[in-house]
């Protein structure tokens, strides 16, 4: 495509450049005019035209040292250049053909040859210009390739940590069994520790088998009036001999008339179990964890309040991320693998609520999710 593309006329004499934007206007390329070689720069730098139709004789820099200047910088060296001469000059135009000019026109002008040349110039700085911005848009993408295999890494290596160790306690346990067969009681107490470590890696699979589904769009989301305060209760009952066996108090305050919402039944229930399970995990003992609900807008608002240990200002925009987790609590060592909130966070957006987070580094943390209430 030639038409639009633009061509820089740097000649001293008035009639040439007049008669060059005439034979330009033909063409249907758009045109701008330099007097001389530092017009002719500055003109360069601020239009960036396409092509550059440079003559060679001219006071304040003649073609030759706009040339030079153009060569030396990366930008500006891929403008292609045709010098404008006279027939008795060819010296200096082989010379600026050796300092990297494209092409050269002698006066008189020959419409159709002057044609011909600003066509071919500016095809290939078109086409230069598509190379360039291909190479761009493919290390873009290779950039982000190699992110997402880094992180890829960086997760098969935290996985396999995260299930190697339930693993190597499963496997002690069940030779410590085959050992004790005839230990009646050491045999129930080991094989208790087996199932409870076992369900621990499957609730892991499952998390990373949830979070990919919601990522794929594949996972099945079935909206259906829900009775919240029935889901609360039932989520609240799962973790009381938790709670008690951590001397926390889990309180719960119900205020709303409408209890019942749109949602997934199985995905508000998780995100209610993630949310307690934070806040038990992060809270001293003899604390208190609240869950309450209160309609605000419509919406059903599940608030989940805990005294522990905070979680700082700065982190707050990466908490729903996957694999994201805060270092150094001070009632925690690390456990689970970071993938809690992000499926919150899915899971909220795919019913058609959000979720987000109150909280400093004082000892305080508050997250809420608000669901679409039935009238
Ligand atoms: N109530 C809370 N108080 C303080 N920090 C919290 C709380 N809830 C979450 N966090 C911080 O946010 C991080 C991410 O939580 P998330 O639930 O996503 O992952 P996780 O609990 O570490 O692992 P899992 O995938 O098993 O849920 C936690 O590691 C913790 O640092
Ligand atoms: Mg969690």
């Amino acid at each position: 495509m030639i038409e639009g593309a633009k061509v820089l006329i740097v000649d001293d004499s008035e009639a040439n450049r007049v008669l060059l934007t005439d034979l330009c206007e033909v063409i249907g390329v758009e045109t701008e005019c330099a007097v001389d070689g530092v017009d002719a720069l500055k003109k360069v730098n601020s239009w960036q035209p396409d092509l550059i139709l440079l003559d060679l004789t001219m006071p304040n820099m003649d073609g030759r040292g706009v040339l030079q200047h153009l060569k030396k910088d990366d930008d500006l060296s891929t403008i292609p250049v045709v010098i404008i001469s006279g027939v008795d000059d060819m010296a200096n135009i082989a010379e600026c053909i050796q300092l990297g000019a494209d092409d050269y026109l002698v006066k008189p002008f020959e419409p159709t040859l002057l044609s011909a040349r600003i066509r071919s110039c500016v095809a290939k700085k078109q086409a230069h210009d598509k190379e360039i911005e291909l190479s761009k848009v493919i290390k873009n993408n290779y950039d982000k390739l190699k992110t997402a295999v880094q992180s890829r890494d960086a997760l098969a290596h935290m996985i396999v940590h995260d299930l190697n160790n339930p693993l190597a306690a499963i496997k002690g346990y069940a030779q410590l069994m085959l050992r004790n067969k005839n230990d009646e009681e050491k045999v129930g107490r080991y094989s208790g520790i087996v199932l409870e470590t076992s369900e621990k890696m499957f609730e892991l699979i499952q998390e990373i088998l949830d979070v990919s589904k919601f990522e794929s769009g594949s996972m099945d989301v079935q909206l259906e009036q829900v009775d919240s305060a029935a889901v609360t209760q039932e989520v609240i009952q799962m973790f009381e001999p938790v709670a008690k066996e951590r001397d926390i108090v889990l309180d719960v305050q119900f205020d709303a008339d409408h209890s019942t919402i749109m949602a997934d039944k199985n995905l508000v229930k998780r995100v209610l179990q993630n949310l307690v399970s934070n806040a038990l995990k992060h809270s001293p003992k003899g604390s208190q964890v609240k869950v309450s609900a209160r309609e605000s807008n419509g919406s059903l608002v599940f608030k989940v309040t805990d005294n522990g240990d905070g979680i700082p200002l700065e982190f707050h925009d990466k908490i729903f991320d996957k694999y994201f987790q805060v270092s150094g609590g001070k009632n925690t060592e690390r456990s689970g693998v970071g993938l809690g909130l992000a499926f919150c966070k899915m899971a909220a957006d795919a019913q058609g609520g959000h979720i987000w987070l109150e909280s400093d580094a004082s000892e305080k943390t508050a997250f809420s999710i608000a669901l679409p209430i039935v009238e």
